[in-house]
C-alpha cells in the first residue's frame, strides 16, 4: 500500500483534534462559558445550547453587535429539557480571531459575547466592553434595542468566514444536558 507524505501530518492533526465545549446561557445566564476559547486548527468548538432561547451569531471586532458571517440560528430550550441541542464549527485557521454574539433582543448589549483566539491587541474583554457600548444607557428602555448601532443592516448577508468550516447543527443527536435527574422526569 502507497503511504504519502502528505498523509502523515493529516494524520497526526486529526488525531490531536480537541472540542472544545462551550455551555450557552448555563445557569440562566447571559453568558457563554467559557467566554472565550485558545483553539488550534482542526479543534471542533461545539456550543450546547442549555437554556433560554440563544445564538451563536459571527460579527467582528469593530462591531460586535452586527452579524457578518455564520449563524448557529435561535435555539429555544424549554425550562425543563433533558436534551439540549448543540451546534459546532471545525476551526482551519488558527491565525484569524473569531468574534460572535448572541442575536437575542438585547443580550449582546448585556455582554453576551465570545471570542475564538483573541490576542492581546484585540481582547476579549475589550470586545465585550464594545459590545456593552453599543447600548445606550441614557433612556430607560429595556427592550436593548441599540439606538447608536454603528452600521444597521450594513453587510448582514451572512457569508461565511474563511476561517472556519464545516458546520454541523446536530439537533437530531441532541445531547444529554449533563446533571438533571433524567430519572425524576421520565
Ligand atoms: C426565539 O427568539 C427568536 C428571536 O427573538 C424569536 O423569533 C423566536 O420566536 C423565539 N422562539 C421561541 C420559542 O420563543
Ligand atoms: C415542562 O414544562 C412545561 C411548561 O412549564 C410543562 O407543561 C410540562 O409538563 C413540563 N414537562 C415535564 C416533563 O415536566
Ligand atoms: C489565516 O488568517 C490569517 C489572519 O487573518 C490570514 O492572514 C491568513 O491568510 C489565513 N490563512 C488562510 C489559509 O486562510
Ligand atoms: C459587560 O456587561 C456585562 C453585564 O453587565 C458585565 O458582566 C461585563 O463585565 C461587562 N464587560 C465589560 C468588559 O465591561
Ligand atoms: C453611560 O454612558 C456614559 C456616556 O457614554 C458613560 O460615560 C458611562 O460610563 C456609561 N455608564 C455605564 C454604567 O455604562
Ligand atoms: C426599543 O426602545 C427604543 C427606544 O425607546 C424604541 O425606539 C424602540 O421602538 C423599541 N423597540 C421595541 C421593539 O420595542
Amino acid at each position: 500500500m502507497k503511504f504519502s507524505f502528505a498523509a502523515i501530518p493529516a494524520f497526526i492533526a486529526a488525531a490531536s483534534a480537541v472540542t472544545h465545549t462551550v455551555l450557552v446561557g448555563e445557569n440562566q445566564g447571559l453568558t457563554y462559558n467559557p467566554s472565550s476559547v485558545t483553539a488550534a486548527e482542526g479543534d471542533v468548538i461545539a456550543f450546547q445550547f442549555v437554556a433560554k432561547n440563544h445564538s451563536v451569531t459571527q460579527s467582528t471586532f469593530a462591531a460586535p453587535c452586527t452579524k457578518s458571517g455564520v449563524d448557529s440560528g435561535f435555539f429555544p430550550v424549554s425550562a425543563n429539557a433533558t436534551v439540549v441541542p448543540q451546534w459546532s464549527f471545525t476551526l482551519n485557521n488558527a491565525s484569524a480571531p473569531l468574534w460572535f454574539y448572541c442575536a437575542q433582543t438585547g443580550h449582546c448589549g448585556q455582554g453576551m459575547v465570545f471570542a475564538v483566539n483573541p490576542t492581546a491587541a484585540k481582547s476579549f474583554d475589550a470586545f465585550q466592553a464594545a459590545a456593552n457600548a453599543t447600548v445606550s444607557n441614557s433612556t430607560t428602555s429595556s427592550n436593548g434595542t441599540s439606538s447608536s448601532a454603528p452600521s444597521p443592516s450594513a453587510s448582514a448577508s451572512g457569508t461565511p468566514s474563511g476561517a472556519m468550516a464545516r458546520f454541523s447543527l446536530s439537533s437530531a443527536s441532541a445531547v444529554t444536558l449533563m446533571g438533571l435527574a433524567v430519572g425524576l422526569l421520565l
